[in-house]
C-alpha cells in the first residue's frame, strides 16, 4: 500500500520537475497527514466536499487545500457554500504534521470527538475556526503554545472544562469566540493588547473578573448567560473602546460607573444581574439600546436617558418621578420603548387623555402610582397595575 503511494508520488514528482524545474511537490509529511485527515472524516449526506480529494493527483489542487512551496499553509475542510451540510467523523491527530499551517477551518457540520493535542505543533497557526460542530472534551492546554494565534472560533460545540491560562497569555490574539459551549471555571487574564472581540456567552463560566484581566483594545464583549460574579466597577472604565457590551444574565454585583454610559456603543446590555447603586450618566446618553432591567438599581431615573431609543429600566428599585424631558420624547415618538414597570416610581408626567404614538411602547405597571396611560405591557409584568401600598410607604416617606 505504502509502496504504491510512494511510487505515485515519485512519478508525479518526475512529471512536475520536467514541466518546471523549480516547482516543488508537496512535502511527504503533509501528503500523509492529509490522507489521515481524509480517512477520519466523511461528507454528510448532501455534502460533496471530498470528491476532489483524489490522492493520485496533486493535493494542493484539492478543494480547501492551499499550499505555499511544498507545504500546506491553509486547510479549509468542508464546502463553505450555504446549505452544504458539512462533514462528520473526527479530527485526526495527524493535523499536527502540517507544520506550516497558518489557517485551519471546518465548516458547520457533525464533526465530533476532541481537539487533538497535536494542534500544539502548528506553531505557525494564526486562524482556527471550527464552529457549529459537535466537538467535545476540553480545549487543549497546549493551544497556549501557539504564539502566533490571532483568531480562535470554537463556538457552538460541546466543549467543557476551563479556558487554559496559556490561551489568555497568547500575545497576538484578536478574536476569541467560544460562545455556546459548556465551558466552566473562571477566566484567565487576556494579555493581548490587540484583542478586539471576546464572545463567551452561553457557557457556564463563574468567578470574578478582576480589573486588568481584559485589555483596553476590546471592542466587542459578550459574557451573557454565565455565572460570573463580583463587581465590574473598576474593570469597565478601562474598556472605553467597546462598541458592544453584553453582561446580561450573570450574577454581577456592585454599581455601574457613569463613564460606561459615555461609550461609543450601540447596545449596552446589563440586565438580569445583581447590580445596585445609583445610575448616573455624566452626559446625555447616545446609546441606541440600554437594558438595565432585572437588577437592584435605585434612586431617580436620570433625564440624561432621553435620547435612548430603547430603554429598559423595569424590575429595579427606581423611585421618584419620571423626568418630564423623557416623557416628552415618548409623546413625540422619539423613544421606541420605555419600560419602567416593577419599580417604586411615584409620579409620571403624562395625562390620561394624552396619546402615545403607535410606534412607541410605554409600560408603567406595578409602581407606586396610578397608571395614567400606557401601551400593552409584556406578559411577564403581570396583571396588577399598581404595587400594593404597603410596599410603597417607605418610598413615599423618603421623598419628604
Ligand atoms: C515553513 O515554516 C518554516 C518556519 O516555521 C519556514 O522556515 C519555511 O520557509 C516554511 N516553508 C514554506 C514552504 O513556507
Ligand atoms: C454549571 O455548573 C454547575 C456546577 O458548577 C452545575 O451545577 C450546573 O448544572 C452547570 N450548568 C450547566 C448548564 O451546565
Amino acid at each position: 500500500m505504502m509502496m504504491i503511494k510512494k511510487n505515485k508520488m515519485f512519478l508525479l514528482f518526475t512529471i512536475v520537475t520536467q514541466i518546471h524545474y523549480s516547482l516543488a511537490i508537496l512535502d511527504p509529511a503533509d501528503f500523509l497527514a492529509l490522507q489521515s485527515i481524509r480517512k477520519s472524516l466523511q461528507d454528510t449526506p448532501g455534502s460533496n466536499y471530498f470528491s476532489s480529494w483524489d490522492f493520485t493527483g496533486d493535493p494542493c489542487n484539492f478543494a480547501g487545500v492551499f499550499c505555499s512551496g511544498d507545504k500546506v499553509v491553509s486547510l479549509n475542510l468542508g464546502d463553505p457554500r450555504a446549505g452544504a451540510s458539512g462533514l462528520s467523523g473526527q479530527l485526526d491527530p495527524a493535523i499536527g504534521k502540517l507544520t506550516n499551517l497558518t489557517e485551519f477551518t471546518i465548516v458547520p457540520g457533525r464533526v465530533s470527538g476532541e481537539l487533538p493535542a497535536t494542534l500544539s505543533e502548528l506553531k505557525n497557526l494564526r486562524f482556527v475556526g471550527i464552529s457549529r460542530n459537535f466537538i467535545s472534551g476540553e480545549i487543549p492546554a497546549t493551544l497556549g503554545q501557539l504564539v502566533k494565534l490571532r483568531t480562535v472560533d470554537l463556538s457552538y460545540n460541546q466543549l467543557t472544562g476551563n479556558v487554559p491560562w496559556g490561551v489568555g497569555s497568547l500575545p497576538e490574539l484578536t478574536n476569541v469566540v467560544l460562545c455556546h459551549n459548556r465551558l466552566t471555571g473562571s477566566l484567565p487574564a487576556f494579555v493581548s493588547q490587540t484583542l478586539v472581540r471576546l464572545d463567551l456567552k452561553h457557557n457556564n463560566f463563574s468567578g470574578d473578573i478582576p480589573p486588568g484581566f481584559l485589555p483596553p483594545s476590546l471592542q466587542y464583549l459578550s459574557l451573557s448567560k454565565n455565572r460570573f460574579t463580583g463587581s465590574v466597577e473598576f474593570l469597565l472604565p478601562q474598556l472605553n473602546r467597546l462598541n458592544y457590551l453584553d453582561l446580561s444574565s450573570n450574577r454581577f454585583t456592585g454599581p455601574i460607573p457613569g463613564s460606561v454610559f459615555g461609550f461609543q456603543i450601540t447596545n449596552l446590555l446589563l440586565d438580569r444581574n445583581l447590580f445596585t447603586g445609583l445610575v448616573q450618566p455624566f452626559d446625555e446618553v447616545a446609546i441606541q439600546t440600554v437594558d438595565l432591567s432585572h437588577n437592584m438599581f435605585y434612586g431617580e431615573v436620570s433625564s440624561l436617558f432621553s435620547s435612548v431609543q430603547n430603554l429598559y429600566l423595569n424590575n429595579n428599585k427606581f423611585s421618584g418621578s419620571v423626568p418630564t424631558v423623557l416623557m416628552d420624547r415618548v409623546k413625540a415618538g422619539n423613544v421606541q420603548l420605555l419600560y419602567l414597570q416593577h419599580n417604586f416610581l411615584t409620579d409620571v408626567p403624562i395625562k390620561p387623555t394624552e396619546v402615545i404614538p403607535v410606534s412607541s411602547l410605554l409600560c408603567l405597571q406595578y409602581n407606586c402610582m396610578v397608571v395614567p396611560v400606557q401601551t400593552p405591557c409584556p406578559v411577564e409584568s403581570g396583571m396588577q397595575k399598581t404595587r400594593p401600598t404597603s410596599q410603597c410607604v417607605q418610598w413615599k416617606g423618603s421623598r419628604n
